[in-house]
């Protein structure tokens, strides 16, 4: 059993930083972030709260689908910054929307987080005939993570949401999720403190002295040599079950961390860029909204058309990946 999108809804801040504005702060310059990651602006959400970013792109998912909020019976929410430990967001957009007949969690799978918000809402909805609507947002403020006196990191980042609303289906479907623990220490940020001289038995967990607390840390070399592998292994994992190769496919919709990234991950499976959507340019990476904001833009515009097959494929912090491939 597949799903059906029935409808998209994004939200950007209106607040944009260029590469020349992070020319103030830190010793960089546009044409090293051009360059080097494809970024040219991101949006910034200031103090804006994230759920609040996912509430104005599911008020637009629900007003397009033309739903009642009252047969939404699943609200999923994937954020690596939500505003609270609890509750969580989805608590409040069910409240915040009139959803009152829905269940509601957050799930974190950092920028897999779509990928795996959208194969969680599918499974309940296949296994719940009741259910008639699942709404999946994920809305990031990564700003308020990221250290802003790390050149390394900085420059990388945006904040920004989207919804779906989506239905069980006969639709095309296939999924892949993984994740690769031994690579956690490559992308985190804490969210409490610890004081740096606890020591823990753990090659994980050892109090990581010599980083900064609450800030966004990130091994960006191998997180890329991860990335390009795990990319191309997730589509094929996920299109294998179902007998496809890329040529079958109409658009990939990955996520948006590098352009290089998706430049290699194009070579790999043999398929031109021009079918990769690509949105890292004006969005820099915003964690688990890249991949839905890129496609809500590109249905927008009328790229993305119904009938289509689409490749939505995730990786980041985990280090988590994955892929779900859905006929629009
Ligand atoms: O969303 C989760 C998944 N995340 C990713 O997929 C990110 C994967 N990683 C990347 O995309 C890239 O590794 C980065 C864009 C983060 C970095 O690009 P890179 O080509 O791997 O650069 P690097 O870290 O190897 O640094 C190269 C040089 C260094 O200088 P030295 O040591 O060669 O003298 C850095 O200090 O570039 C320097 N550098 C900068 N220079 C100007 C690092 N950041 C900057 C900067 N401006 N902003």
């Amino acid at each position: 059993m597949g799903i059906n999108i029935l409808a998209m809804g994004s939200y950007l801040p209106e607040q944009t930083l260029t590469n020349d504005d992070f020319v103030k702060f830190v010793d960089t310059n546009d044409e090293w972030i051009r360059t080097r990651t494809g970024i040219c602006e991101r949006h910034m959400a200031g103090w804006e709260p994230a759920w609040l970013m996912g509430k104005n792109a599911a008020l637009k998912a629900i007003e397009r689908a033309g739903i009642d909020p009252k047969d939404i019976g699943l609200i999923i929410v994937s954020s690596v910054t939500s505003d609270f430990l609890t509750p969580s967001m989805a608590s409040i957009l069910q409240y915040e929307l009139g959803a009152e007949n829905a269940a509601a969690f957050d799930l974190n799978a950092a920028c897999s987080g779509f990928v795996y918000t959208l194969d969680t809402a599918r499974r309940f909805l296949e296994t719940d005939s009741s259910m008639k609507y699942a709404l999946v947002v994920s809305a990031e403020a990564l700003s308020r993570f990221t250290d802003f006196e790390d050149r390394g990191t900085c420059i990388l980042f945006g904040d920004g949401a989207a919804a779906a609303v989506i239905e069980s289906s006969d639709k095309l479907y296939s999924s892949f999720l993984a994740s690769d623990g031994s690579g956690a220490r490559k992308l985190f940020a804490r969210n409490c403190h610890v004081a740096p001289e606890v020591k823990v038995e753990s090659d994980f967990d050892d109090g990581f002295p010599e980083k900064p607390i609450h800030k966004l840390y990130q091994d960006g070399r191998e997180v890329y040599k991860f990335a390009v592998k795990a990319l191309p292994h997730a589509f094929d994992s996920a299109a294998e079950k179902i007998g496809l190769t890329s040529s079958d496919m109409d658009w990939f919709i990955p996520h948006q961390a590098n352009i290089r990234i998706i430049e290699t991950a194009a070579k790999n499976l043999h398929i031109s860029t021009d079918k990769f959507i690509v949105t890292v340019d004006h969005h820099g990476n915003t964690s688990s909204a890249s991949i839905p904001l890129a496609l809500c833009e590109a249905i927008e515009k009328g790229d993305v058309k119904r009938g289509q097959k689409l490749a939505l494929i995730g990786f980041g912090a985990g280090l988590t990946y994955g892929s779900v491939i859905i006929e629009y």
